[in-house]
């Protein structure tokens, strides 16, 4: 978590640094800080809670300089608090940093830093890398180093970056030597941007977007040194590295709020156009299939698959779900989906025949990305679904499919669900039509996935329904959501979103397993949302929407267009296109993020940052 942002070059670097750490809010919002150094001094702007508030600070306090860091905080170690915002200050203020990660030694650090004479003024583990490379630097020129050259702050960092357990992405400035900039990275993401006469940094390339197009990403167990004209990055283990440049191909437009009042609101009603661009140039109508560009498998690997496992956090893990209902259903192939913090650690059995796919937006959360090294460690091929162009897992990764939703800035992950849904249907096509799918069978699917736009945006028609049926429910403090096969994973989907931006308990549970529990719940003031859409085992869940009735519990139903009987038997309908039953959760989804976002407005909640969460959550 947390968000990281430098630059050094020719600019008053305090506006990129605000405006890069307002368009990094998602990654932690907790308290934010800057620091810019100017002519031997590093004058420091933090505070907790928004950007804004710092933004504030620097206004009534202006800093200039060229050169500087920045940092917006989801607080790991420490309360939330002016004192633990980032930058942190090592001994007698050579040392400014900030910091990305967890510090797993930080108690022994402190001990022994304190046993020296350190004096700590925070709780967080940060403060522990900047007293540390201060003492290595003050080491160095013990030695007798330059103690204004910028390779005795390399090496100081350098020592003290061995003495770290855990991971961190790091933006270091040093007092006595202005004009350098020297980041490092274990475990947390860094981009570096490439301008004219100048560099940037940034956890990703949001804040760059509108600067420099041209980026190299940071591996771990990388420093990078940088100044206006010169970019020097070592790697621990293989000394100095040619960087890699890459080009990042989004504009300043992606990232704006487009007239819609939230990133959450646009995300939503971006889904036509996102469900369109995950198909794009993948489904091929001669050959009656999807097919892949960086799936890096040959057909013979591909066909001798016998078993998928999918895996991801949060939302992710619920796109998981949908993908092993429809692998299993298309392509008859044995899939699990896997909380990848469990599967980091638990080591099933697994054959080389066994493939495992990460699903993820950011591709950095901590605990997908352990998991696959985990998997890859033992030899099995992995790949990974993912929306964030050369983010770690993409880049780690044997393989893979990119979403092309473009950015997510909304907390509450909408669009990338569906993507990732649109991604893995397509997955199960091709992966059918390499065993025993008829090419007539391929291409009904293919039909039916292109007609997916145009349903969701259909779909989105009930928006306004939507907002009024949200008023009614605003007050309420439980819910349950439930569905069964394709549409239990969309409740699960819709309880998630509930909780997440409007605070309200919400349990997402398959219909009839109701039964052994949940049930207890049902009261005039618990609303059950039914999504029961047709399908071949509807009249099931028609008695079991009549059991949540017959206790008094309100029921809300999710249900298809032409569906004359629901109204009589629910309190509330919301109609969405009819559609096969396996893309039913693109379409079921849609009225279940729009209600959770308008009882989120109702009850005053901040629907693109809700508190607690991170969009990015890059520790374990
Ligand atoms: C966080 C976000 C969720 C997201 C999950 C997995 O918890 O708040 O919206 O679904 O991480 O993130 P990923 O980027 O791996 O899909």
């Amino acid at each position: 978590m947390c968000g990281i942002v430098g630059y050094v070059g020719h600019r008053q670097v305090s506006s990129f640094l605000l405006e890069g750490l307002r368009r990094l809010e998602y990654r932690g919002y907790d308290s934010a800080g800057i620091a810019v150094s100017r002519d031997g001094d590093i004058q420091i702007r933090k505070k907790s809670g928004r950007v804004s508030e710092v933004a504030r600070l620097v206004e009534q306090k202006p800093i200039h300089g060229t050169t500087g860091i920045g940092h917006t905080r989801w607080a790991t170690h420490g309360v939330t608090s002016d004192t633990n915002s980032h930058p942190h200050i090592g001994g007698n203020g050579q040392v400014v940093l900030v910091h990305n990660g967890v510090i797993e030694n930080y108690t022994t650090l402190k001990t022994h830093l304190q046993e020296l004479g350190y004096v700590f003024q925070t709780t967080t583990d940060t403060e522990v890398i900047a007293h540390l490379i201060e003492f290595c630097f003050n080491e160095q020129i013990k030695l007798g180093d330059d103690p204004t050259a910028p390779s005795t702050c390399v090496k100081a960092v350098e020592v003290a970056l061995t003495q770290l357990k855990g991971t961190y992405g790091l933006a270091i400035l040093f007092q006595d030597v202005p004009d350098l900039l020297i980041t490092a990275r274990l475990g947390s993401p860094l981009v570096i941007g490439i301008g004219d006469k100048e560099h940037f940094l940034a956890s990703d390339a949001t804040p760059l977007i509108g600067y420099t197009d041209e980026v190299v990403y940071l591996a771990d167990r990388e420093i990078a040194v940088l100044t206006a004209d010169s970019l020097e990055i070592i790697h621990r283990d293989d000394g100095r590295q040619t960087p890699a440049i890459h080009i990042i191909d989004k504009s300043p437009g992606d990232i704006d709020l487009g007239g819609f009042e939230h990133y959450m609101l646009k995300e939503i009603f971006e889904q036509p156009q996102t469900i369109e661009n995950a198909m794009r140039g993948r489904l091929d109508d001669d050959e009656a299939t999807a097919k892949f560009g960086g799936l890096n498998l040959d057909a013979q690997t591909l066909r001798r698959i016998d078993r998928i496992v999918l895996t991801g956090c949060g939302t992710s893990w619920h796109a998981g779900l949908v993908g092993e209902y429809v692998l299993e259903e298309f392509a008859r192939i044995p899939t699990e989906v896997e909380y990848a913090s469990e599967l980091r650690y638990r080591n099933p059995p697994m054959a080389n025949t066994t493939m495992i796919f990460a699903i993820t937006q950011s591709g950095e959360t901590a605990d997908t990305l352990a998991a696959i090294r985990e998997c890859k460690r033992k030899g099995h091929p992995t790949l990974a679904i993912c929306n964030v162009v050369g983010s770690t897992i993409a880049r780690e990764a044997d393989g893979g499919i990119y979403l092309h939703a473009g950015p997510e800035i909304g907390v509450a992950s909408t669009k990338a669900f569906t993507s990732q849904v649109m991604v893995l249907i397509q997955l199960a096509l091709f992966m059918a039509r390499m065993r025993h799918m008829s090419f007539p069978a391929g291409q009904r699917i293919i039909n039916q996935l292109k007609a997916m736009p145009s349903m969701v945006g259909k779909a989105l028609k009930c928006h306004e329904q939507v907002r009024d049926i949200s008023q009614k429910y605003a007050e309420f403090n439980n819910f349950l959501y439930l569905g069964r096969l394709y549409n239990f994973p969309t409740a699960l989907e819709g309880a998630l979103k509930l909780k997440e931006i409007s605070y309200v308990h919400a349990e997402g549970y398959p219909a009839a397993e109701m039964k052994h529990g949940p049930i207890a719940l049902v009261d005039e003031r618990t609303p059950s949302i039914f999504v029961i859409p047709q399908g071949h085992i509807y009249p099931k869940v028609i008695s079991n929407l009549e059991e949540i009735k017959a206790r008094g519990g309100p029921v809300i139903a999710i249900a298809c267009e032409g569906d004359d009987r629901i109204a009589d038997l629910a309190d509330d309908v919301i109609f969405v296109p009819s559609v096969e039953e396996y893309l039913q959760p693109l379409v079921t989804v849609i009225p279940l993020q729009l209600l959770s976002y308008h009882i989120a407005l109702c009850r005053g909640c901040n629907v693109d940052r809700p508190r607690n969460l991170a969009k990015s959550v890059t520790v374990e």
